[in-house]
């Protein structure tokens, strides 16, 4: 079986920081999977990189009022510097708007276009005339279709995960200017993506290209190959590759004047752009990761979100295969979505737990994070984080079981034998059972890695400190102590040797931990095999001292982390938060009553403001309101309107203003009148 890997992590936008459901869902399955194989002495390439191109950036920057390439400087920054604390250790680290890859998928588009694998076509797009662009991806929104979503994309729904077309969206309306689009021709490169359904069906669902084996179509998850097949079954259209931007990698043809290519063309390019990095930098040649004559057996291994699934399993396999030359991927190990404390992670409500963040306050828990996300990956179906489980996690199993076990067999070989390894005395049937069960515990752990299933493989691992713990608890050795000393040193020689094989079969989850473990048995293990029975410890090695693996968390700490939460998002929601508490009393002092708009005049030299003459009712009284910008005062006069009468006046640029006239106000600033449901007359008093 070949042991050759290219395994890739899906590229992050560099648009923002990453949180915890990235983490879970793509880069610590596949960090872990990584561990594994160069445990193994796998010969495997660990590439990941920012994806800086698309509307996932430029819109970024236009919300900040920067520059692209001020948000993906920071953000490439921010995202490896998390990457790195969190110890997910890729071998490259690279970005897509490098020279090499702007070189590398230009020329992979060019062959394309030389193999007449697009087709250019003028179509009809939407266009905001408003910003003088074209709208495709994130440039509009509209109602879904299918779902009937009112905030669909013009390529995907986030909510029910359809493709669309921006042509598809009932309702269409430009992120940029809020505005109906109007269609306008262009021309663009569309992959005929209907003309390759034959062979991927074959290919996805059999394994088999070209009548060859490539791969076990078995070993990919159930909603990777339902995914693809209903993609499919439903008709694979033609998908334009081209867009009308400026931002990304410049169409390399000559009449591909103001348009670049379509982010999904030249991210996943960007693998093969980062291994040509890591390759120029590490004397190595990058073809042996990527083509096939050269990595022959090689495994392509795409780690994604399932939101990418049609990218990595069907697109990038059609630009691959048309191309020539390159291997197919193996696997699409996709994951399913992890919530947050009930509600989905969102970056625009900022309901998510950001992976620098929590770096910032808990340097010292990696591993335990990276226990509680692997225990609850969403690996087949979606999967949810809190708080309160966390604590749960971290204290019932890592404290409790896995703590508990290393710190009972350390502590009483110091106590009992000065820190020096007993010989094994004679093991009884049962020692050598649970040995025996211990060693298959690890070659399923094994199994089931390879296999991408993590959270079980991570059971598995918990289980060997369980079967310690019982052990030690079925065995007391502290009673026996004092009457049956042979007994005890063979029980403590299975205890050490359980806390050896825990110590290296924890190193794919728990990197941190198993280099502390390692250290109280003064042992240096980093491979898989290491964990063979007949290389335990040296009678007459002397260990160190345990010291607490971890701490317990508090019921504080939750508390602090989900009110944080909380704060964050309240901060961020688009409504400003709730005003102070006032009481009954309080309210009761607003005179409000309905009036009707008499007449109305332009403030001089202010322009927001009208001067209103308002009868009240009561009286007919001047009122300055700052409306000018969104009626002219003939759209006014005759309104029936709610007015605030007992504010005390105040001069307005040269006016007194004697009351307020409320309106409603969302957030973009439009403005509103209030209207009763029925004709009320002025002076009626609103409560
Ligand atoms: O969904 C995303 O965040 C994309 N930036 C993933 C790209 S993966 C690969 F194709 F580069
Ligand atoms: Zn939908």
């Amino acid at each position: 079986m070949t042991n050759k890997y290219t395994v890739t992590a899906a590229l992050p936008y560099a648009n923002g920081p990453i949180h915890l459901g990235h983490v879970a869902g793509v880069y610590l399955p596949a960090d872990t999977f990584v561990r594994y194989l160069r445990m193994n002495d796998a010969d495997v390439l660990f590439v990941c990189g920012s994806d800086e191109h698309g509307a996932a950036i430029t819109l970024r920057a236009k919300k900040e009022a920067v520059t692209p390439k001020a948000i993906v400087d920071k953000y490439h920054q921010l995202i490896g510097n998390a990457f790195a604390d969190f110890g997910i250790e890729f071998d490259v680290y690279d970005r897509t708007t490098s020279d090499l890859h702007h070189e590398t998928s230009s020329n992979f588009f060019k062959e394309l276009n030389r193999k007449k694998r697009f087709v250019q076509k003028s179509s009809e797009q939407y266009y905001d005339e408003e910003f003088n662009q074209f709208l495709a991806d994130r440039y509009i929104t509209g109602t879904c279709p299918k779902c009937q979503s009112p905030d669909a994309y013009g390529d995907q729904c986030e909510k029910c995960g359809s493709d669309l077309s921006p042509t598809d969206l009932i309702d269409p309306r430009s992120t940029l200017s809020g505005k109906l689009p109007v269609l306008r021709k262009t021309s663009h490169w569309f992959l005929p993506m209907d003309e390759h359904e034959e062979w991927l069906k074959e290919w996805i669902t059999q394994g088999r290209l070209d009548g060859v084996q490539q791969h076990d179509p078995k070993a990919w998850r159930n909603q990777v190959t339902g995914q693809c097949m209903s993609w499919i079954d439903g008709g694979l259209k033609p998908r334009a590759m081209t867009r009308d931007l400026d931002w990304g990698v410049k169409v390399p043809l000559p009449d591909g004047e103001g348009k670049v290519l379509y982010v999904w063309l030249d991210a996943p390019i960007g693998y093969i752009s980062a291994t040509k990095k890591w390759a120029k930098e590490n004397g190595r040649n990058w073809e042996d990761y990527w083509l096939k004559e050269k990595a022959q057996d090689r495994r392509l291994v795409h780690f994604i979100g399932k939101d990418n699934i049609v990218f990595h399993a069907i697109i990038f396999p059609i630009l691959l295969k048309d191309h020539g030359g390159y291997i197919l991927p193996d696997n699409v190990p996709a994951s399913e979505f992890l919530n947050l404390e009930g509600d989905k992670f969102s970056t625009s409500r900022n309901w998510a737990v950001w992976l620098h963040e929590y770096l910032e306050a808990y340097s010292d828990k990696t591993d335990e994070l990276r226990y509680v996300l692997t225990s609850i990956a969403p690996e087949s179906k979606d999967a949810e984080f809190t708080w309160k489980d966390y604590q749960a996690r971290v204290n019932s199993e890592l404290a409790d079981v896995f703590g508990n076990f290393v710190n009972r067999t350390v502590v009483l070989t110091n106590k009992y034998y000065n820190g020096i390894v007993p010989a094994q005395g004679t093991r009884t049937d049962q020692d050598k059972a649970i040995i025996a069960q211990v060693c298959d515990t690890v070659a399923r752990i094994g199994d089931l890695i390879t296999k991408y299933k993590l959270r079980e493989a991570q059971a598995e691992m918990m289980r060997i400190a369980r079967i310690g713990n019982k052990y030690l608890a079925d065995n007391e050795p502290w009673k026996l102590v004092k009457t049956d000393e042979n007994r005890v040193e063979a029980i403590m020689s299975v205890a050490l040797e359980i806390t050896r094989q825990l110590s290296i079969a924890c190193m794919p989850f728990l990197p941190k931990t198993s280099k502390k473990l390692q250290g109280f048995l003064n042992i240096n293990c980093e491979k898989w095999n290491d964990l063979r029975a007949n290389s335990e410890l040296a009678v007459g090695l002397k260990i160190n001292k345990a010291e607490i693996l971890f701490k317990k968390i508090e019921d504080e700490f939750v508390e602090l982390e989900v009110q944080k939460l909380k704060e964050k998002s309240q901060q961020t929601s688009k409504f400003p938060p709730m005003k102070e508490l006032i009481d009954f009393e309080t309210f009761q002092k607003m005179d409000l009553r309905m009036g009707k708009i008499l007449s109305a005049e332009k403030v001089k030299k202010a322009d927001k403001l009208l001067q209103l003459s308002v009868d009240t009712g009561i009286d007919t009284r001047t009122v300055v309101s700052g409306i000018a910008q969104h009626y002219a005062p003939e759209d006014v006069v005759g309104k029936t309107v709610l007015v605030l009468l007992n504010l005390a006046p105040r001069k307005i640029r040269g006016v007194e203003s004697q009351g307020m006239i409320l309106m409603a106000e969302n957030e973009e600033g439009e403005l509103s009148f209030l209207e009763t449901e029925k004709e009320f007359l002025q002076g009626q008093s609103v409560s």
